[in-house]
């Protein structure tokens, strides 16, 4: 008797769709100041092996096709290598990051500047908001994380400088501050597929999972060993999804689901709570 592969296999295929990405070299990297709870100042960053995760990083999405820009790194910011955190761009426009904490605080103007330089039209924020750490675009909406960093006032700024609408979730769980950390986007759904992500349910208030459970209710659950090892701040391009090394059951979750992951080592970055997707901001279409 044929025993059969159970497991769900992908009914179409995955698409991947060439991406535009802004990085920002970790010259300046360190952990100085701690505003996180994965942030140790007497645990020491290796700084040349920094340089090479991060350089994988970059690598990885060349030879995957995407466009990378890149931000002059500033010294005095040594969390400025995540560039999440600058802002968020859909299309020509552009919401610009307000820091929750004095020490990156410097951070926004100059990524807003140099947004400015590529042509985009920038709106200075009015409420504290840390960029892509809490805004996931999706086509038809912007998921929005609060309770750590980013405020609700800015969810609604944010949907109404990028003319979208904005979806708020609550994270409750300081180890996953920012909504990249406890929700990955897979599919942003600008394609022929349907949007899709995954996230660890523990990170989020009651309330906000439900609402995760109404609006994805095939949505991928990450363990809490996963989710702790920073596995659901991955980049995905519609079929090829680069997630943190250390994160193999959710490897196995995305292969499954017919997506192609791409592990990438930034142990470095974990030391300051950030991992892929933290060290990628995407000018979104
Ligand atoms: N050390 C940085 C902070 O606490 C890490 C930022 C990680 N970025 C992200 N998009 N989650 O602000």
């Amino acid at each position: 008797m044929t025993v059969l592969d159970t497991r769900v296999r992908p009914t179409s295929s995955r698409l991947p769709r060439t991406r535009h990405y802004v990085m920002c070299p970790p010259d300046h990297f360190a952990v100085e100041y701690a505003i996180n709870p994965w942030m140790d100042t007497a645990v020491a960053v290796d700084h040349s092996r920094a340089l090479l995760q991060w350089d994988v990083l970059r690598n990885t999405y060349l030879s995957l096709g995407h466009h990378v820009d890149l931000v002059p790194p500033m010294p005095g910011q040594p969390d400025m290598v995540f560039s999440a955190n600058g802002g968020l761009i859909v299309g020509d426009r552009a919401y610009g990051a307000r820091f929750t904490f004095a020490e990156r605080a410097a951070e926004g103007p100059a990524f807003a500047a140099w947004m400015r330089s590529q042509g985009l039209t920038v709106t200075e924020p009015g409420f504290t908001n840390e960029g892509e750490g809490d805004f996931l675009a999706l086509g038809s909406m912007i998921l929005a994380g609060t309770g750590f960093r980013t405020s609700l006032d800015a969810h609604i700024e944010a949907a109404a400088t990028l003319d979208r609408p904005v979806v708020s979730l609550e994270l409750v769980d300081p180890r996953f501050y920012h909504l990249d950390v406890a929700l990955a986007v897979l599919d942003d759904g600008n394609g022929d597929t349907p949007a899709d992500v995954a996230y660890y349910p523990g990170a989020f208030s009651r309330h906000s999972r439900r609402t995760l459970r109404d609006l994805f209710p095939d949505a991928t659950i990450v363990s809490e060993a996963d989710a702790l090892v920073l596995g659901l701040n991955a980049v995905s391009d519609g079929q090829n999804v680069i997630v943190p090394s250390q994160a193999r059951d959710f490897a196995e979750q995305l292969t499954d689901r017919g997506y192609t992951p791409v592990p990438v080592d930034l142990s470095e970055f974990l030391k300051s709570g950030g991992s892929v997707k933290c060290c990628t901001m995407e000018r979104h279409r």
